[in-house]
């Protein structure tokens, strides 16, 4: 399988490289397409929702439907050949998960994604072993906060490209199998999840397509202590550091969501209002969005 992402193929890679820079995108309101029915996709929203997926590993789509609820994630993602979710310990029976503030629960308040706070860029399931890869992600928006919450977003492509174009050495280096390692979870029963190492950036040996492990935390995380390793988690901190057109900026309203191939994103802290704390449902699944 010839891939662009083969670093012993740089005329693949280059070819690759101005075909995804011109169709780039820039700015958020082209990533912003309208539909009605998110259970029921006509043909047309169908294929603009998934021809900026194929551009940018994403779209953001908007509907005016209040409903929201596992059931209508789930038949959402259907439609784009999502069908192995990645159930984790806290997701409800389906694998879809509420992600809201938590304060009276314990167990969930230890983990960021579950507090008002900010979490740094990253992609989802980075510390999953290799056969349980998150490829695909669904983060759709029942209630927005009072205040904040806004998500960056960057197609991991796009980082990949530039750190490439800056030193080819960087994309050797983190995509080595001991790149990144995240250490075991311990609970009062004992290993909860068993330390995880791998690459930052692989390549799905059946069809090519470049998969991305990452988080920006500082804490739970062992990068491989060589100098280009270290000099290449710099380099891909600094780009996402910057003011880059191509990291995207926007805020879920109720009715909105995220339908990616998990790229990079971030959340900015937000305040709850009073009335109806932020909720969004998230849908993690072991697929790709499908190529038609
Ligand atoms: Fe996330």
């Amino acid at each position: 399988m010839q891939t662009p992402f083969d670093l012993d193929n740089p005329a693949a890679y280059l070819r690759w490289r101005d075909h995804k820079l011109a169709r780039a995108i820039t700015d958020t309101n082209e990533l912003i397409v309208e539909i009605k029915d998110p259970c029921a996709l006509t043909k047309a929203e169908h294929a603009a929702l998934l021809e900026l997926c194929q551009r940018s590993n994403m779209v953001v789509y908007a509907t005016h439907t209040e409903l929201a609820d596992e059931n209508m994630v789930r038949q959402f993602g259907l439609q784009f050949g999502l069908n192995s979710l990645d159930a984790n310990w806290l997701a409800g029976e389906q694998g879809i998960t509420r992600v809201t503030v938590c304060a009276d629960d314990g167990q969930r308040q230890a983990y960021i994604p579950y507090t008002d706070r900010a979490i740094k860029w990253h992609t989802d399931g980075y510390y999953n072993p290799c056969e349980r890869q998150v490829r695909g992600m669904i983060l759709h928006c029942a209630q927005s906060a009072g205040q904040g919450g806004e998500n960056r977003l960057m197609d991991h492509e796009i980082a990949y490209l530039m750190l490439r174009d800056s030193n080819v050495d960087f994309i050797r280096a983190l995509s080595a199998p001991d790149a990144m390692t995240i250490p075991e979870r311990t609970d009062e029963q004992g290993v909860a999840r068993a330390a995880q190492t791998g690459p930052v950036f692989s390549t799905d040996p059946a069809s090519g397509t470049l998969h991305m492990r990452y988080t920006a935390r500082t804490r739970s995380i062992e990068w491989k202590q060589d100098a280009t390793t270290l000099a290449a988690v710099a380099a891909l901190e600094q780009l996402l550091a910057t003011d880059l057109p191509h990291i995207l900026r926007t805020r879920l309203e109720p009715g909105m969501g995220l339908l990616c191939n998990n790229v990079l994103h971030d959340r900015a802290a937000f305040d709850d209002n009073d009335t109806a704390p932020r909720l969004l449902f998230r849908a993690r699944y072991h697929d790709r969005i499908a190529a038609s």
